[in-house]
């Protein structure tokens, strides 16, 4: 298939561009490279550009003959979203309006979109189901759900088939070293963990210990970047032109922030020094994924469930890249 991936050099973009292209697929990468690394791609199939420049991509949809889209081009980060909510809906909601109509112009039957579990806010009752309404908490929750929103109508009236994924905490390093997270700045939890057990921080703060968990820190569902890929190609692979999937992709264990930091101290050998902070506002206290779903209607299961497997990924590709990928 000839897929064009936006946001492609970022995080779970370039895991998911150099699974695809191992899967045999004829893949295109569009970044502007705001926070993406040209490394992290090849650099033959990288095409920088902004998603506001419709005429770029209207040109790239022609000339490479486009069948599918894989979208991730966004901002990510939720504290920034409470922050700059203005970045959020231009970033993610106008651009990726243009993109819907750009896809709508070339007739591209197949659209796979990066959402997220902030979609639902912070419901009582876990693990997460589909079927949970979704109500988000955050600027960058309401903005994946408006995509969601936009995708659904582009099907009903236009009949694009499109799949939402909605990650819950994407994390870890491509098994074979080639690939990993790195954010500038970095404002994950396992990230700053381990850079602060290599020494590269002096402490970590743990944003809140009063939330109504085992230990008072927020509870979360970590699942591995390549994990992540793997749903993104085989949901691509089945996507039918006029279906409308959703699917909630995590392991369905939560962790909570201690664990986290314990398991960096476990994996990494060091101790890491850490400050009690407030919460960070547009934190949920609990999110745990349900991905039965998916699960039955496409075989798709976590490979690497343990949160010790992923964090030895993410503490390897940090150690020997301890410069980033810069
Ligand atoms: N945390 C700390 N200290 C830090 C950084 C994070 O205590 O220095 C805590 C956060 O408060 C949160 C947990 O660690 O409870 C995980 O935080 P991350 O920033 O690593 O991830 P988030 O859960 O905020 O965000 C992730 C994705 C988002 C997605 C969101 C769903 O990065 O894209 O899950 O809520 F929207």
């Amino acid at each position: 298939m000839r897929i064009l991936v936006t946001g492609g050099a970022g995080y779970v973009g370039s895991h998911t561009v150099k699974l695809l292209s191992q899967r045999g697929h004829d893949v295109w990468v569009f970044d502007n490279l705001s926070t993406g690394h040209s490394t992290a791609v090849p650099r033959d199939r990288l095409i920088v550009a902004d998603l506001c420049e419709t005429h770029r991509l209207d040109q790239v949809l022609i000339e490479r003959g486009i069948e599918a889209i894989v979208h991730f081009a966004a901002s990510a980060s939720v504290g920034e979203s409470m922050r700059e909510p203005a970045k959020y809906w231009r970033n993610n909601v106008v651009h990726s309006f243009d993109l819907l109509e750009c896809v709508r112009r070339h007739h591209i039957q197949r659209f796979v979109f990066s959402s997220s579990a902030a979609i639902f806010g912070a419901p009582r009752d876990m693990p997460i189901t589909e079927e949970f309404a979704p109500q988000p908490i955050n600027p960058y929750g309401q903005t994946k759900l408006a995509i969601e929103r936009a995708l659904h109508d582009y099907h009903t009236a236009y009949g694009l088939g499109y799949a939402a994924l909605r990650y819950f905490n994407a994390a870890g390093a491509a098994t074979d070293g080639s690939l990993g997270e790195d954010h500038n700045p970095e404002t994950h939890l396992i990230p700053l963990a381990i850079l602060t057990a290599l020494g590269k921080r002096a402490s970590l703060e743990i944003y809140g210990t009063d939330y109504p968990t085992v230990d008072g820190t927020c509870i979360r569902d970590y699942v591995h970047v390549e994990d992540l890929a793997e749903a993104h190609a085989l949901v691509l692979e089945q996507l039918k032109p006029g279906t409308a999937l959703h699917y909630n992709l995590g392991t369905g264990r939560g962790y909570s922030v201690r664990e986290v930091i314990q398991t960096v101290e476990a994996v990494s050998g060091k101790t890491i020094h850490v400050k009690e902070a407030p919460r960070r506002p547009g934190d949920p206290p609990v999110l745990i994924a349900s991905s039965e779903k998916i699960r039955v209607e496409l075989g798709w299961q976590p490979r690497y469930p343990k949160l010790h497997e992923i964090v030895e990924t993410a503490w390897r590709w940090h150690r020997k890249k301890s410069s980033g990928l810069r």
